[in-house]
């Protein structure tokens, strides 16, 4: 058996030295290579040969089939890359895609609501995540001593001036003055953004988060048309029934104020820490605009009125998508934002 074993190596290696085609490199396959090859028909053989033999050919007989299937490997790849050298280029491996991100969930709900309001003739603004404290507060009708300011710790900036300093804005709410001094009245604007408070974080608070501010001021406008407005933007959002109350707030830019709350969709009311056991989460502060923020816009209080809202847009996106930790929107996360 030996002796067959350096035969057949013989005689494959004058084979595939004298194959000028792929058709006969077919042909060498199958009679040396095939199920009913040589080789298959040695590897047979070897059972019927004497005990004591065994490992000595059986180890011989895969050094050469190795041997032999590599001269094979080479001799058709060598073939076939002369015949047609576009074929050393494999076009049917699977093509390397790279990784394609996707837009945030919060991005993709605030496109979403940029639609929704263009709908309605808004404009889509955008404004400076460092902020004057003036635009802050001051000019919100929230002056220094005034006790609002605790609510929202803030985190100052160095510089600025010293009755003026700059702070990385608490909330979307300067860019009311801003717009109102830039385009006047009539105006509808939204403005999302990121906001930013010095701020002990949990499940339901973070340092920076997203709101989006709305801002409608012309003649005339009411309660009722901040009423029809926040409808139309929760269905617009939710696209379910969503259960609603209103009760008073406080915030000093607007008279009146309210709280709009909505049922916690994570709990279905029965209490959980997003809505901490509340089963309501307060999701869109609102109110008429305070004459003193029109003024501090350059117009006449006696003349135009409007409504203002502060949509909490990450609790939005947690609420839409049921998630129940604040701090899984800026954690960086893969495995959580491929989800969305
Ligand atoms: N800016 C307020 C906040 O962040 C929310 C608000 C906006 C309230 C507009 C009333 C009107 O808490």
């Amino acid at each position: 058996m030996q002796k067959e074993l350096e035969n057949l190596r013989k005689e494959v290696m004058r084979d595939l030295k004298s194959i000028s085609e792929a058709a006969h490199l077919e042909e060498v396959r199958i009679k040396y290579f095939g199920r009913k090859g040589e080789l298959a028909q040695l590897m047979k053989k070897l059972k019927e040969v004497a005990e004591a033999e065994k490992p000595k050919l059986g180890a011989l007989l895969n050094e050469v089939k190795q041997e032999l299937e590599s001269t094979f490997i080479d001799a058709s790849q060598k073939l076939k890359g002369q015949d047609n050298p576009a074929l050393k280029f494999d076009v049917a491996l699977p093509d390397i895609k790279p990784e394609l991100g996707h837009m945030h969930p919060v991005l993709q709900v605030q496109r979403e609501l940029e639609d929704l309001f263009r709908s309605m003739g808004f404009m889509v603004l955008d404004g400076p995540e460092l902020e004057s404290e003036y635009y802050n507060f001051e000019a919100l009708n929230i002056p220094k001593w005034h006790p609002a300011r605790d609510t929202q710790d803030t985190f100052y900036v160095k510089g600025g001036e010293v009755d003026n300093k700059f702070l990385l804005r608490t909330h979307t709410s300067p860019m009311q003055v801003r717009a109102l001094e830039k385009y006047g009245a009539p105006l509808r604007a939204v403005v999302p953004g990121r906001v930013f408070r010095y701020e002990a974080t949990d499940a339901s608070h973070e340092n920076t988060f997203w709101q989006m501010e709305g801002l409608v001021v012309d003649k005339d406008i009411s309660i009722s048309h901040l009423i029809a407005v926040m409808k139309e933007l929760l269905q617009g959002i939710f696209k379910r029934e969503v259960e609603v109350r209103l009760r008073p707030g406080y915030f000093p830019f607007v008279e009146p104020g309210f709280e709009l709350d909505i049922r916690c969709f994570i709990c279905e009311g029965k209490g959980c820490s997003v809505c901490k056991q509340r089963g309501w989460v307060e999701l869109l502060p609102c109110g008429l605009v305070h004459p003193h923020v029109l003024e501090a816009g350059g117009l006449d209080s006696k003349v135009y009125s409007g409504f203002a809202f502060g949509l909490g847009l990450s609790r939005l996106v947690m609420m839409k998508y049921k998630i129940d930790d604040i701090r899984l929107l800026l954690g960086g996360d893969l495995k959580f934002l491929q989800q969305f």
